[in-house]
């Protein structure tokens, strides 16, 4: 028990949200769930992205100023994250005052340390990436993520020293060889510091849609700076220190294998240089395909989450979600992929457990759930259950939890397959093999919670539970043995109705 601050990426606001952003902020929400479940104070952190060259063609091509354009996409997010049920605590967007009073703090910082200075750039530049990219970088004259030509473009721009920081960054890694999980994640980082640091500029002259230096007017900070500095300006830097100290360092930027190089190169140079500690721990997804290439709105391959969510429901997306994907390699995404998880895994192991377990006690217990037998033979499957699953969460894997957690689901579901209660008179008998059900059931929606916080609720009020399932504690509350005798157990509509392919 602790403090946990979580964050996502800003998405840039030149598109609405898809999928693949979805994505990322589902496996930020369910995290963020969890460490409430284990009692951490949470702080989660999601927002959008809204300077730079990018949004300003966006904005122009919209035949918007870039303020008008940014405060129409913006809410497009909020809304998207209602309607999926996100938690966050807070949604920055960098054009808000708190961020510009942090991004200058931040600068400044790092122009007293010495590692901001003037000179003189040429480089190849993908507008999509915000990024300069060397010629062995390209595929050909294409950006390697967006396959369209790079800009060859020549400024007069302030740099930020990063090749100053090698060695510190490879001390770090060293240092801390589990704060980039998964593990494979971080020989990318190290492999990258070791073919040598380019020094990047921090500043744009040409551009207007941005953070002015606070120590020359006539240029605005790059979007990157800019945008990385959300995680600590969202928190109070340069505006409340207090909360600031409560909540840094961070404990997992949640971020895309494409951002990998800002968050784990350019931003803990960024803070060791204004003295700031650097973060404890990154997360690293891989990307969403739809037929076989990155979602984004250069390839025209966006697949709307909220059109999956009005079909299946927000839970069996989010499921979907995290489920079929195992965090940090890509995931393909089809639409045949998510009928059949939903009906494999929802409407034939959860939500028939739930249903079964519901008729079984109204024509056999009277309606009234039986107490668990302490030493039931799903007793020590219910706890390598919770062990399992907790281990996965804090390894950031959320599809290996939630297979942890089937688990319990799958030996509950044999359990009475093995017993057949319903082919029993009604007597102690099936009183037990009730009792140890839904027990089993109710560890199981307590550990489903994260991942699924409607149904969660919904089957623990159908097993007559009267408390508020967001107050339980793991492990206090996912201990065998608890399920009170006595509850009205409710059966109600189904929980996941099959669904056939449309
Ligand atoms: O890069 N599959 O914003 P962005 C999985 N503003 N995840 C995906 C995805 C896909 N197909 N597409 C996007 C930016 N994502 C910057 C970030 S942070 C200081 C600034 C997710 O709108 C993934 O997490 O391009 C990726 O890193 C992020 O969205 C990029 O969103
Ligand atoms: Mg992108």
């Amino acid at each position: 028990m602790g403090t946990y601050y979580l964050t996502t990426p800003i998405y840039y606001v030149n598109a609405r949200p898809h999928l693949g952003h979805a994505y990322t902020t589902i496996v930020g929400d369910a995290l963020a769930r969890w460490h409430r479940l284990l009692g951490d104070d949470v702080h989660f952190l999601t927002g959008t992205d809204e300077h730079g060259l990018k949004i300003q063609q966006a904005a122009d091509a919209a035949g918007m100023t870039p303020q008008e354009f940014t405060d129409s996409i913006a809410p497009l997010f909020e809304e998207a994250w209602k309607r999926l049920n996100i938690s966050h605590d807070d949604f920055i967007r960098t054009t808000e005052a708190r961020h510009y009073a942090g991004v200058q703090k931040l600068l400044q910082a790092c122009l007293n340390a010495g590692d901001i200075e003037l000179d003189t750039y040429s480089g190849l530049y993908c507008v999509p990436c915000e990024a300069y990219f060397t010629p062995e970088d390209l595929d050909g004259n294409n950006c390697p993520i967006h396959k369209r030509p790079v800009e060859h473009v020549v400024e007069e721009n302030y740099f930020f020293r990063l090749s100053r920081f090698e060695q510190r960054l490879l001390d770090f890694y060293a240092e801390h060889p589990h704060a980039v999980v998964p593990e494979h994640r971080v020989n990318e980082v190290i492999g990258f510091i070791k073919q040598g640091l380019q020094d990047f500029s921090i500043s744009r002259k040409t551009l207007k849609w941005g953070i002015p230096l606070p120590f020359d007017s006539s240029h605005v900070a790059y979007v990157w700076f800019d945008a990385l500095a959300n995680y600590i300006t969202a928190i109070g830097y340069g505006t409340d220190d207090e909360m600031f100290n409560k909540w840094w360092p961070v404990n997992h930027h949640l971020i895309g294998k494409d951002i990998v190089r800002f968050h784990n190169v350019y931003w803990p140079a960024m803070l060791m240089s204004a003295g700031i500690e650097v973060p404890k721990g990154w997360a690293v997804g891989g990307w969403l395909l739809v037929g076989g290439e990155k979602m984004s709105k250069t390839q025209g391959n966006v697949v709307n989450p909220l059109d999956l969510v009005d079909e299946i429901g927000v839970d069996g997306f989010r499921y979907y979600v995290l489920a079929d994907t195992i965090y940090g390699n890509d995931g393909d995404f089809t639409y045949e992929g998510l009928i059949s998880r939903y009906n494999s895994d929802l409407a034939n192991n959860l939500g028939n457990l739930a249903a079964r377990i519901a008729t079984v006690v109204e024509k056999k217990c009277g309606g009234l759930g039986t107490a668990p037998s302490p030493n039931s033979t799903l007793a020590p499957i219910a706890q390598q259950c919770v062990n399992e699953t907790s281990q996965h969460w804090e390894q950031v894997q959320p599809s290996r939890a939630l297979e942890a957690t089937w688990q319990l689901i799958r030996a509950t579901n044999a359990h009475l397959e093995n017993h057949e209660p319903w082919k029993s008179e009604p007597g102690p008998e099936v009183d037990a093999v009730m009792g140890d059900a839904l027990e089993a059931l109710r560890i199981v929606t307590i550990l489903a919670f994260p991942a699924m916080p409607d149904t969660a609720r919904e089957i623990w009020r159908r097993i007559g539970m009267t408390t508020d399932i967001e107050n339980c504690r793991i492990p206090a509350d996912t201990q065998w043995g608890l399920y009170p005798s006595g509850a009205p157990v409710i059966k109600g509509d189904p929980l996941f109705p099959r669904r056939t392919i449309s």
